[in-house]
């Protein structure tokens, strides 16, 4: 296929306006490319030819949520999302932290994706070696360092030390860097404000304990979403002095604050919370000490929500408005089209050792997403594809639209319609 008059967008900083697939991948890109006897051309004046996106961090409740969402409906809304590849947490239920959970989780959601997925698998006080064993099998291994959905946990010493020490050194290892003592005492004090029950004290415990000892044993770390100006100081620190750790942020706390949790209630519950507009801007600010952004897609039901405070689970959904809301704020002038794909595709693909994914790379896989810059619209909760079916962002106004997704070069979704069979999504190689 040859899709034409388009800008290319590469993380370089290049355009060209032309690219071609064959079979799964991309073989050429350039001006002006002539097609070849009967290959489809697609014509995209007008269009962004961006990557599709890596979302490094969803949780698709497949098994044991699927309630709210299951490998399908949250792959679907993936795609919707310009998304293309998936890696999936683990607090799933049962979790996928052993050899025959990690099996059962890859039977079951074989045929239901329809983007490319990859799977994390799950610390626990018990399973160094297991989790050790299975590394060339996931993306990444998950430590909860504080409590949130699902059971897995790890706050001892001995397990987290063993665990860093243990799982391969290149192999990512990713931390929710909220202090677990810390949470149970500020959460006793009976506070309805996320932020001040999970406060970015708690954060910043964690996050120090976890570098401290990625420091002494050598390791790489990366971090998933980090809220507070506190922490990226922390991290800009520890790279100083030769840390090899990277971080991630989320839509959410790039574009909500605490006060919209006070809008929200339990619907802008999440864990971490969002924080102060000064810790918000900060994030902007620093974005540069930014690796990745990744949604934290965490569906959860109306019902569940509308309970009270104290026992509505947190987590928000994301996965299909990322791009949108990157494209809009690239649209406004606070980061380029360029810094999307950095973050989104580049960045993830070297932190999971991705081998089949690139960011428009010849060779890799054809995962393609066109955007027209121009059209404007409005999220609402009728578009969104999870089984919950809400968003954090009804109402937001969007300039800059998924018009088409390729994944591997099959012509996925199309102006709104999704047009893969469950099952055509395929696990990632690593490298
Ligand atoms: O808010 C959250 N929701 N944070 C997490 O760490 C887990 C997630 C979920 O799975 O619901
Ligand atoms: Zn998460």
């Amino acid at each position: 296929m040859l899709i034409r008059n388009g800008l290319v967008v590469l993380a370089s900083g290049s355009v060209y306006r032309d690219i071609r697939t064959q079979a799964e991948q991309i073989i050429e890109i350039g001006e002006q490319l002539v097609p070849v006897a009967d290959e489809p051309v697609l014509d995209a004046t007008g269009l962004l030819v961006l990557p599709g996106m890596i979302d490094s961090h969803v949780h698709f409740r497949d098994p044991g949520g699927t309630h709210k969402e299951d490998f399908l409906s949250g792959t679907q809304a993936a795609l919707a999302g310009g998304v293309t590849t998936v890696l999936d947490m683990p607090n799933t239920n049962p979790p996928t932290d052993s050899r025959e959970h990690l099996e059962e989780k890859l039977a079951q959601i074989a045929p239901k994706a329809v983007v490319d997925y990859g799977l994390y698998f799950g610390a626990t006080d018990t399973n160094i070696e297991e989790a050790a064993d299975l590394a060339d099998r996931v993306a990444a291994m998950k430590l909860y360092m504080g409590s949130s959905t699902g059971s897995l946990l790890v706050t001892e010493f001995p397990p987290i030390y063993q665990h860093f020490s243990t799982f391969p050194h290149q192999k990512a290892l990713v931390v929710h860097a909220e202090d677990e003592q810390s949470l149970k005492y500020f959460g006793a004090q009976g506070s309805k404000i996320h932020n001040q029950a999970r406060p970015p004290l708690s954060a910043q415990i964690a996050l120090s304990r976890a570098l401290a000892i990625a420091e002494k044993t050598g390791r790489v770390l990366h971090i998933a979403h980090t809220t507070t100006e506190r922490e990226l100081e922390l991290i800009y620190e520890a790279r100083q002095k030769g840390v090899r750790v990277t971080c991630e942020v989320t839509p959410l706390h790039l574009f909500l604050t605490e006060e919209a949790q006070q809008r929200l209630g339990n619907y802008g519950k999440v864990n971490p919370p969002l924080r102060s507009s000064r810790d918000r801007e900060a994030l902007w600010r620093h974005f540069d000490i930014i690796d990745t952004i990744g949604t934290d897609h965490a569906p959860h039901t109306r019902e569940e929500k509308d309970q009270p405070y104290e026992k509505a689970p947190s987590g928000m959904t994301g996965v299909q408005t990322m791009l949108p809301l990157l494209l809009n704020a690239a649209s406004e002038g606070r980061l380029t089209v360029e810094a999307i794909v950095q973050r989104c595709v580049v960045n993830p693909i070297r932190i999971f050792a991705l081998a089949n994914k690139g960011a428009l790379e010849i060779g890799k896989d054809a995962d393609i997403v066109l955007v027209n810059p121009q059209e404007e619209y409005e999220i609402t909760n009728e578009s969104i594809l999870s089984k919950c079916g809400w968003t954090p962002f009804a109402g937001t106004r969007i300039k800059g639209k998924v018009k088409q997704v390729f994944v591997r070069g099959e012509l996925s979704y199309d102006d709104g319609k999704i047009l893969v069979q469950p099952g055509s999504g395929r696990q990632v190689r690593y490298r």
